[in-house]
């Protein structure tokens, strides 16, 4: 049985105490998660036992750390139906996402270069790498209004720096993405980069439906699952994504670590990001050859300890179920929406309903700042989220500068949900906008 009370006893930080004695009550795992023991010993036993530097070395050490590091990989992998060799570390999405812009930058370069002949770029893009990636003027790349900044800025870069388009599909009232603006997807669109759920509404994007345009035209569909992949089952080969990115911190493991998702057949191809140790065959005073993926992608010295907590926090969620998960947060969701509901004042931005959406929910108060709505919160033990949530357009598109956002976890009570709804009751109260009976907030608020 999934009994998040339970849950709760393996995350030592949600024991703690916040602002003179009261329980936390933490509904920002939609920003970072919290991490549970076993994730905390796996990087503790990595640090005490088998500390060295991966694939490189011949010492037992050495042997250790390579094992535990593609050990991982092969865990990771299987959590988002991937295979091994599909899964490239990265230091966290938003590098994961400015890799693949990268790839396709350094082709459309190497593809300019040659057709103007000018310097060398294209001696280490392969012709086909260069056809497949390089971008031109005419060319086009579609997003969402809902993007998290690391699924907008690294794409508008790469149309800027190629003449390439960057187009979008529009959002409902609601904040879902707005099937009729779906035909902003056509012949000259090359690259289709979207998120999964949005991570100030929570609406999940309806991918099968993407892939299926992007696939009609011949375009990549680049998927940011930073706000699914700790939430609901995640099958990347069922989508049938071409690219992906995750960050650990997210999914109850470390920070410093995420992965890049990409087609076997992709990143054989995909000209590398970051250059130097570690992803090289033959280095001459010249030139280099570059070594296959995912080392390819994997330069300098790696986050070993957190690469490995990322596969005890994947083997801790998968442990608790996904879809188990997915169900509770779904609880926690319409907890959250029909407790707002009752609050007088409070908009809730996105989806009224728990319906394709998860437990991620934006909101203003009337009239209040969303940082004082934080600020009372927090003094109440509640932390949540306030600001822009790195996610501009779509605070724009719903009419607000910035909300406050509630997210939750894995371990997210009931309770949990019942103090931050109080905590909007004090909001109020606090501003002198209504008289209300608030329920009991846990914690002796
Ligand atoms: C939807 C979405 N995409 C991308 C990111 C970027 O993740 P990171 O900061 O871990 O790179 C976030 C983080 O908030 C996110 O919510």
């Amino acid at each position: 049985m999934f009994d998040p009370d339970a849950i709760r006893a393996d995350f030592p930080l949600l024991g703690r105490t916040v602002r003179d004695g009261k329980s936390l009550v933490y509904l920002d795992s939609g920003a970072t998660a919290q991490k549970p023991q076993p994730v905390i010993d796996a990087e503790l036993a990595f640090y005490t036992q088998s500390n060295a530097a991966v694939h490189r070395g011949a010492h037992q050490l050495a042997e250790e750390a390579t094992e535990a590091y593609e050990f991982a990989r092969t865990a990771v992998a299987n959590f988002v139906g991937a295979d091994e060799d599909e899964i490239v570390w990265t230091k966290n999405a938003t590098e994961a996402l400015n890799l693949i812009a990268h790839g396709f930058l350094n082709a459309s370069l190497a593809a300019s270069a040659k057709t103007t002949g000018s310097g060398s770029a294209s001696d280490v893009v392969s012709d086909a790498a260069q056809e497949r990636y390089g971008l031109r003027a005419g060319d086009e790349i579609v997003v969402s209004e809902a993007e998290h900044h690391a699924n907008l800025v690294p794409w508008q870069q790469l149309a800027a720096k190629t003449g390439a388009t960057l187009r979008w599909i529009g959002l409902t009232d609601e904040g879902r993405l707005d099937p009729e603006t779906y035909s902003v997807i056509g012949p000259r669109t090359r690259i289709l980069a979207i998120t999964h759920a949005s991570n100030v509404t929570g609406a999940i994007t309806d991918v099968p439906e993407l892939v299926r345009r992007a696939r009609a035209v011949g375009a990549y569909v680049v998927l940011d699952a930073c706000q699914t992949a700790a939430h609901m089952p995640v099958d990347l080969h069922a989508l049938d994504v071409d690219f992906a990115a995750f960050s650990a911190h997210k999914m109850v493991g470390p920070t410093g670590v995420g992965a890049l998702f990409g087609k076997r057949e992709l990143l054989e191809d995909l000209p590398p990001f970051l250059t130097g140790g570690s992803m090289v065959e033959v280095v001459t005073m010249e030139s280099t050859s570059f070594m296959p993926p995912p080392q390819r992608f994997e330069a300098g010295t790696q986050m070993v300890a957190q690469v490995i907590g990322f596969r005890a926090a994947v083997e801790y969620l998968d442990a608790l179920g996904m879809d188990q998960v997915a169900a509770h947060e779904a609880e926690m969701a319409q907890r959250m929406i029909d407790g707002i509901a009752d609050v007088p004042g409070v908009r809730l931005l996105g989806p009224q309903d728990s319906a394709d959406r998860l437990a991620v929910v934006a909101f203003e108060v009337e009239s209040v700042h969303p940082h004082d709505v934080g600020q009372v919160l927090d003094s109440l033990g509640v932390a949540v989220r306030v600001g822009h949530h790195c996610a501009q357009p779509i605070h724009r598109r719903l009419g607000v500068h910035a909300s406050a956002r509630a997210s939750a976890g894995v371990y997210t009570t009931a309770a949990d949900v019942d103090a931050f709804i109080a905590g909007l009751h004090e909001v109020r109260r606090f501003f002198g906008l209504a008289e209300s009976a608030a329920p009991a907030v846990r914690g002796g608020v």
